[in-house]
């Protein structure tokens, strides 16, 4: 008998090694090397030379596919418009953070037939949820089952529209001796699926669970092999979820969807300025409100910092929902361009709401929260400011300028405090009044 032998696979990046290592040599994260058998070779395939198949481009001539509709709005749209057919989305999100929820509720709205595979739950608790959730119909069949032989029996039986793999962590091909969830199963298993779903036009949407770093367990290579990867994110502490596409081959990667969750599950924002505003104290120093662009949607935020004078050497700086090492630049262009001394102060920048911003427009309002706080001065409630701060204090133009005033102008904010260079670039008028600033110092003095 053949002797099992042993490799290490870094679970991470799918590096592989005869031995353990500590820090992984390619992606040089720690500890993520686990053990699995090195699968034998299979000997005696037959060889498929001289079968190849080569056609010209111009040959396919393929109408624009029809997506396949999951009917949520915010889903849809992240997706590029709904699923394609023949394709595999892959969602991923912390535990508990609402993944088979979501896969459930659009399960039940997709216009077709849906096969619902679990290795997670049994039948009667997702029953329970599909109760919770208020879902019925006979659209969506039930399978529990990790072995992915079967599962592809099914789908090839049930010829569904589409597929849910909920999840792809415990789903296993018995032909590898390697425990279910290790990278070499997870790749194999996905691998298949892509392959199943290429070949008979469903979609395919794969459940994901994230490692504690943030990454969707399983290979890096993973997110190669699929279409679309999704990921289904969210403060614990908040009922808001977001989902944001990483990757997605057909639609673009700017757009994100909002959620709320219920005890009756999650119910799309439609309107998330109204919401993340609803709780702001407006009476209170270090608050100011920016206009941030998630894709093609303008959304007001709410931008809270709260400086301290630090007892310690070290200055603490946390940033919650913003670029910790963005933070840290703007705070020395404060200092250096609007002397304000913070190189001593702790520094706490909050995005309310537990959504996170990662555009370069909402630098201005992020300054002017903490100059307000830093000052104890209030800034003008009617007010949002958005803006790119240089490293030289300048004030930059930012995009999508109109969509972001007309939100604002709609929530029934009187000012709006915007970069200069981006005045001659609006044409449509809104009733607020516009303040155009080039330097910090500027919008330091028109905040108040
Ligand atoms: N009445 C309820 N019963 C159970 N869960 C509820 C209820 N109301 C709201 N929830 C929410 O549903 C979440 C569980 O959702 P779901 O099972 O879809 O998450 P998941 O991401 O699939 O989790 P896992 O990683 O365990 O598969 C809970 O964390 C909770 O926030
Ligand atoms: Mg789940």
């Amino acid at each position: 008998m053949a002797r099992n032998r042993i490799k290490y696979v870094c679970s991470s990046c799918g590096y592989e090694s005869l031995k353990w290592i500590g820090r992984c040599p390619s992606c040089e994260s720690w500890n993520t090397f686990t053990e699995e058998l090195i699968e034998e070779k299979k000997t005696g395939k037959k060889s498929h030379a001289g079968d190849e198949q080569i056609s010209k481009l111009s040959d396919h001539v393929v109408e624009t596919e029809e997506r396949v509709k999951t009917n949520i709005a915010e889903f849809d749209r992240v997706l590029g418009g709904g699923l394609m057919p023949g394709s595999v989305v892959l969602i991923g999100g912390d535990p508990g953070i609402g993944k088979s929820t979501l896969v459930m509720q659009a399960a039940s709205k997709v216009d077709g037939d849906v096969l619902y595979v679990t290795g997670e739950e049994s039948a009667n608790q997702i029953s329970l949820r599909a109760k919770r959730l208020k879902v019925t119909g006979d659209k969506i069949s039930i399978m529990t089952e990790t072995d992915l032989d079967v599962i592809l029996g099914g789908i090839k039986k049930l010829e569904p529209k589409v597929v849910i793999v909920d999840s792809i962590q415990t789903t296993y091909k018995p032909d590898f001796d390697n425990a279910p969830g290790t990278v070499t199963q997870i790749r194999e298993c996905t691998v298949e699926l892509m392959q199943l779903a290429k070949k008979t036009h469903c979609a395919i949407m794969i459940v994901g669970h994230v490692t504690k770093e943030g990454m969707i367990a399983g290979p890096k290579i993973l997110e190669h092999v699929v279409d679309t990867v999704l990921q289904f994110e969210g403060e614990r502490s908040y009922s808001y979820r977001v989902l944001r596409a990483q990757k997605n081959r057909f639609g673009s990667t700017n757009e994100i969807g909002i959620f709320e969750m219920h005890d009756d599950g999650l119910h799309e924002v439609l309107n998330p300025s109204e919401i993340f505003l609803s709780e702001r104290d407006k009476q209170t120093t270090g608050s100011v409100v920016t206009a941030s662009i998630e894709g093609t949607r303008p959304i007001l935020l709410e931008v809270q910092a709260l400086v301290t004078p630090s007892s310690y050497g070290n200055p603490q700086r946390v940033a919650t929902g913003f670029d910790y090492r963005r933070l840290s630049i703007l705070l020395a262009v404060l200092e250096k361009r609007a002397n304000l001394r913070l190189s001593i102060q702790n520094v706490f920048l909050n995005i309310a709401g537990g959504i996170r911003i990662d555009e370069p427009a909402v630098d201005l309002a992020i300054c002017c929260a903490i100059a307000s706080n830093f000052s104890d001065k209030f800034a003008r409630n009617d007010t949002v400011v958005i803006g790119e701060v240089g490293l030289g204090g300048e004030v930059r133009s930012v995009n999508h300028i109109e969509k972001r005033i007309q939100e604002a102008a709609k929530l029934g904010f009187k000012r709006v405090i915007l970069p200069t260079n981006n005045i001659k670039a609006i044409k449509s008028k809104a009733d607020i009044e516009i303040v155009g600033v080039d330097n910090l110092g500027n919008a330091l003095n028109k905040i108040f």
